[in-house]
C-alpha cells in the first residue's frame, strides 16, 4: 500500500495546481467585467404576479421598469452598498415606474438591481454613482416609452391573442432595432404563452443596438428577482405559440 502514496501526492498536486490556475483564471476573467450591450427590461407587472402566485393587489396596468443590465455582469463591486437616501428625489418616479411589483412599498428591487447590476453599469461614466445610474435608467424607461410603441399598435392587454410577429414588428417599427421578448410557458396542455418581459438593449454608448447579436441566444434567464421567490422563469417566446397580454382581472385565469 505505501507505493502508492507517492504517486497519490504527485497526483493531488497536479489536480490542486490545476485547479489553482483555473480558479486563478475565473477570477481573472471575471474582475475584467466585460460586456457590450445594456439592456434595458420591461416587465409586465399582471405576469409578475402570476408567475410568483401573488394576488397583487392594484398591480400597474402598464409595462414597468425591472432593470438596466450590462450583458451578463453581475456584482462587480460588493462593496459598494445601496443608499435609499441617496435616490431621494427619484423616489415619486421610482415607485411609478420601476415598483416592486410584489412589495409595492419596499425598495428591496433597487437595491437588488444596484447591488447585481447597477455596480457594473457604474463603469460607464453616464452611470458612475448610485444616482446616476437610476436616474439615467428612468431617463431611458421615459425617452424610449415602450408603452406607446406597442399602443401604436394596438398592443395592449387583452383576452385576445397576438403573434410575436407583430409585437416585434411594433418595437422594430418604433426603434429600428429588435428586441428580445420573454414569456412564461404556456401551461401544461395550452399553446398559449403569457408575454413578460420585453427587453431593449443600447451600446455602451448608449445606442440602440438589435439585443441578439453577438450571443449565442442563450439561456439566459432570468431569474432576477430578490431572494429568488420567482415560481417559474421566463423564457424567450416561441413563435409557433400565440401570445396574451394578460389585463389585470385574468391573474387567475
Ligand atoms: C467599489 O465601490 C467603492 C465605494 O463606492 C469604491 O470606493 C471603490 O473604488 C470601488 N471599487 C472598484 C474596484 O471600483
Ligand atoms: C403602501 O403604502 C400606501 C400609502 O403609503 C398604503 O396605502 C398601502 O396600503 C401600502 N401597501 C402595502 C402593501 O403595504
Ligand atoms: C437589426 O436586426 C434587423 C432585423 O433582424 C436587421 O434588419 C438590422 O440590419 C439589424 N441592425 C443592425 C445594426 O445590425
Ligand atoms: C414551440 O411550441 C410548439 C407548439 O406548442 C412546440 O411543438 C415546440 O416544441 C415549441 N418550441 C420550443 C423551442 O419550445
Amino acid at each position: 500500500m505505501k507505493c502508492l502514496v507517492v504517486p497519490v501526492l504527485l497526483f493531488g498536486c497536479l489536480c490542486l495546481a490545476f485547479c489553482y490556475g483555473y480558479a486563478n483564471q475565473r477570477i481573472f476573467a471575471s474582475s475584467k467585467h466585460e460586456w457590450n450591450k445594456l439592456i434595458l427590461t420591461h416587465h409586465w407587472p399582471v405576469t409578475v404576479c402570476k408567475m410568483n402566485n401573488n394576488p397583487c393587489k392594484d398591480p400597474p396596468t402598464f409595462w414597468t421598469l425591472h432593470g438596466l443590465w450590462p450583458g451578463r455582469e453581475e456584482m462587480c463591486n460588493k462593496s459598494w452598498p445601496f443608499k435609499l437616501n441617496e435616490i431621494e428625489d427619484l423616489l415619486p418616479e421610482m415607485f411609478h415606474l420601476w415598483p416592486d411589483v410584489l412589495h409595492p412599498n419596499c425598495s428591496r428591487l433597487w437595491k437588488h438591481e444596484w447591488q447585481k447590476h447597477g455596480t457594473c453599469a457604474a463603469e460607464l461614466e453616464c452611470m458612475n454613482s448610485e444616482h446616476k445610474y437610476f436616474s439615467k435608467t428612468l431617463e431611458l424607461y421615459k425617452k424610449y416609452d415602450l408603452n406607446s410603441a406597442l399602443l401604436k399598435f394596438g398592443i395592449v392587454p387583452s383576452t385576445s391573442y397576438y403573434q410575436m410577429k407583430d409585437i416585434e414588428a411594433a418595437i422594430m417599427n418604433a426603434y429600428g432595432v429588435m428586441p428580445k421578448i420573454q414569456c412564461l410557458p404556456p401551461d401544461h396542455g395550452k399553446s398559449t404563452q403569457i408575454l413578460g418581459q420585453i427587453e431593449i438593449c443600447f451600446t455602451k454608448e448608449i445606442e440602440l443596438r438589435n439585443c441578439s447579436e453577438g450571443e449565442s441566444e442563450s439561456r439566459h434567464f432570468l431569474k432576477d428577482t430578490p431572494g429568488g421567490l420567482q415560481r417559474k422563469d421566463f423564457c424567450v417566446c416561441n413563435n409557433t405559440c400565440r401570445h396574451i397580454i394578460p389585463p389585470v382581472d385574468q391573474i387567475w385565469n
